[in-house]
């Protein structure tokens, strides 16, 4: 499977700036604009993949959560029954989850640079996440996520359906606060996975009523 297309136009950054800057930078200073500090679990896209989770994890698993945000609801509801590792790369949004959900524990860091020992976790979760990192870089985060998931281990992330990187220019209706954006294409991902050492065993769309824009892909490591 090859490197999504993506245009010169598309892929140009402002400035020329480093794009995990930008999005540190965007979360750092849009981070309760983008969460609250609640959210409506029942009945939303998060509760249904959650429950999709849920299925095939045995109570006290180890899940990491990549690009945790503020810890809700994602890392929140999955502490409950969990021993959960949240991970971002914005110091704000770590900051808040740990003071949002005080039972998991919670490192700031790039899920492309983090390490954590083989077979470390049972789960890992991604929620709009990858999605913010420089599409080149995914296929090989997918590869590290495999050696930190123990054999049978579960990956729940949220992908593109539809090549496309983009800087934003006023995300969130914040002018001058910039987004990037860079993901591959549905089929692409399924690729990269199975490259990786895993089975693709769910997918579905997200949001899961109305346009989707995005793929949601569940994946157990082989072995
Ligand atoms: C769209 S938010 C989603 C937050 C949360 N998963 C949710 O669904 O509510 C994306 C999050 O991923 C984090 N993120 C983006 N790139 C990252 C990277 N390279 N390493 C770690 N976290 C990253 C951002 O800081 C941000 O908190």
């Amino acid at each position: 499977m090859s490197e999504p297309a993506t245009s010169p136009a598309d892929a140009a950054v402002p400035g020329g700036r480093d794009p995990k800057e930008i999005v540190r930078e965007g979360y750092d200073r849009l981070s309760r604009a983008y969460r609250p500090d609640d959210f409506a679990l029942q009945g939303s896209g998060y509760a249904h993949w959650i429950a999709r989770l849920d299925a095939r994890l045995g109570p006290g698993a180890r899940v990491l959560d990549l690009g945790c945000g503020n810890g809700v609801p994602v890392v929140r509801e999955l502490a409950r029954r969990y021993a959960v590792t949240g991970l971002d790369l914005s110091p704000v949004q770590v900051e808040r989850a740990r003071a949002l959900v005080p039972s998991a524990r919670f490192v700031c860091a790039d899920m492309s640079e983090a390490a954590f020992e083989p077979g470390s976790f049972e789960a890992v979760t991604a929620f709009f996440s990858i999605i913010n990192l420089p599409v080149e870089e995914q296929p090989a985060l997918f590869r590290r996520i495999a050696g930190w998931l123990v054999p049978g281990g579960v990956l729940l992330a949220v992908v593109g359906r539809v090549a496309r990187t983009v800087t934003e220019k006023d995300w969130l209706g914040a002018r001058g606060v910039p987004m990037f954006w860079s993901h591959a294409d549905l089929a692409t991902y399924w690729g990269w996975l199975e490259a990786a050492g895993f089975a693709v065993v769910e997918h579905g769309v997200e949001p899961r009523h109305g346009d989707p824009g995005f793929a949601v892909l569940i994946a157990r490591k082989r072995g």
